[in-house]
C-alpha cells in the first residue's frame, strides 16, 4: 500500500514539475517503485523526463489509463541513472490533447468518469506502488481536484515572495473544498537565493507552518534554468548544481519524514 503525494499550487512557475520530476528520479534511484503522474496538459514533467514525442505524436499515457484504454501500456518505464546507481520509475505522460479533452469531460461529470472517480484509479495504482507522485498544473482543474482527493499528503513549493502564503493558503483552502478528511500540507521553500528575502521569507514560513515546513530549501541555480528543454530532468542537466544537490537532501528528508517510525 503507497503512498499518494500531490505536488501542488495554484500559482504557476513556483517549482512543481521540477519538484515532483527530481522527487520522483531519486526515490527511483533509492529502488523505490515509483509512478510519477504528469496531470499538467502542458506536460513540463512529461518533457523533462524525455516523452516529448510521446505526447506531441498521441501516444498513451494519463488521460488514457484513467479511461482504460487498454490497447497498448500507458505507463512507460524510464530507466534513471546517476553516479553508478540505477533505478527506474513508472511515467503516466501528459498526452496534451487527450488531456485536455479530458479535463472538458469534468466539467460535465459522468457517472464513470468524475473527478471521485479518477481519485480512485490513482489510489487503485498507488495500492501496488510504493510512491506515487503527481505533478498539478497551475489553477484549480478538475484534475488537480482529483489528485488531492486521492492524495495523503501535498507537497506544496513555494519561490520566496510575499505570493508563497497566499500559495500555501489557497491550497488549504482547496483541500477543505474538496475532501472531508485533512492531509498535511507541507510547503518547500525552491528558488531560493542568499539575499534578505529569502531568509525572511523562510522564516516566516517556519513560524507559520512548524514543522511542516522542510528544512531543507531548494536554491536557485543558474545552471539548471530552463533545463526542461532539453527533455531532461534537473538532475541530469547539472548534476553537481546546488539544485541538485538540495534536491537530494530534501528527499533524503522527506523520507525520513515518511519511512523512519
Ligand atoms: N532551483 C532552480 N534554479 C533555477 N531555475 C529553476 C529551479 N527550479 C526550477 N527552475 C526553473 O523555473 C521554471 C519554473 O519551474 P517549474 O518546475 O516548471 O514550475 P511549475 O511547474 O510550478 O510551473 C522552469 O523554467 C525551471 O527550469
Ligand atoms: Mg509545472
Amino acid at each position: 500500500m503507497g503512498y499518494v503525494i500531490a505536488v501542488h499550487n495554484q500559482k504557476g512557475g513556483t517549482g512543481k514539475s521540477t519538484t515532483a520530476t527530481s522527487l520522483a528520479v531519486l526515490l527511483g534511484l533509492l529502488q523505490r517503485d515509483v509512478v510519477l503522474i504528469d496531470s499538467d496538459p502542458q506536460g513540463n514533467a512529461t518533457d523533462a523526463m524525455g516523452f516529448k514525442s510521446r505526447r506531441q505524436k498521441g501516444g498513451r499515457g494519463y488521460a488514457e489509463f484513467l479511461q482504460n484504454k487498454r490497447n497498448g501500456r500507458t505507463v512507460v518505464q524510464r530507466k534513471v541513472q546517476r553516479s553508478g546507481m540505477v533505478g527506474s520509475i513508472g511515467v503516466l505522460a501528459a498526452t496534451k490533447e487527450n488531456l485536455l479533452a479530458l479535463e472538458a469531460q469534468l466539467q460535465h461529470p459522468m457517472l464513470s468518469m468524475n473527478t471521485n472517480a479518477v481519485a480512485d484509479k490513482i489510489i487503485e495504482l498507488a495500492e501496488e506502488k510504493d510512491y506515487v507522485i503527481i505533478d498539478t498544473a497551475p489553477g484549480v482543474t478538475h484534475l488537480s481536484v482529483a489528485a488531492l482527493k486521492a492524495a495523503d499528503l501535498v507537497i506544496a513549493p513555494v519561490v520566496p515572495t510575499a505570493w508563497a502564503f497566499e500559495g500555501i493558503q489557497e491550497v488549504h483552502n482547496t483541500l477543505e473544498a474538496v475532501r472531508e478528511s485533512e492531509i498535511p500540507v507541507w510547503p518547500v521553500m525552491v528558488m531560493a537565493t542568499n539575499n534578505k528575502a529569502s531568509t525572511s521569507t523562510y522564516q516566516a514560513l517556519q513560524e507559520k507552518y512548524g514543522d511542516d515546513v522542510f528544512e531543507q530549501s531548494i536554491r536557485r541555480s543558474g545552471s539548471v534554468e530552463g533545463y526542461e528543454a532539453k527533455g531532461k530532468t534537473l538532475l541530469q542537466v547539472r548534476s553537481t548544481s546546488t539544485a541538485a544537490q538540495d534536491y537530494i537532501a530534501f528527499t533524503q528528508e522527506f523520507l525520513s519524514r515518511m519511512e523512519d517510525e
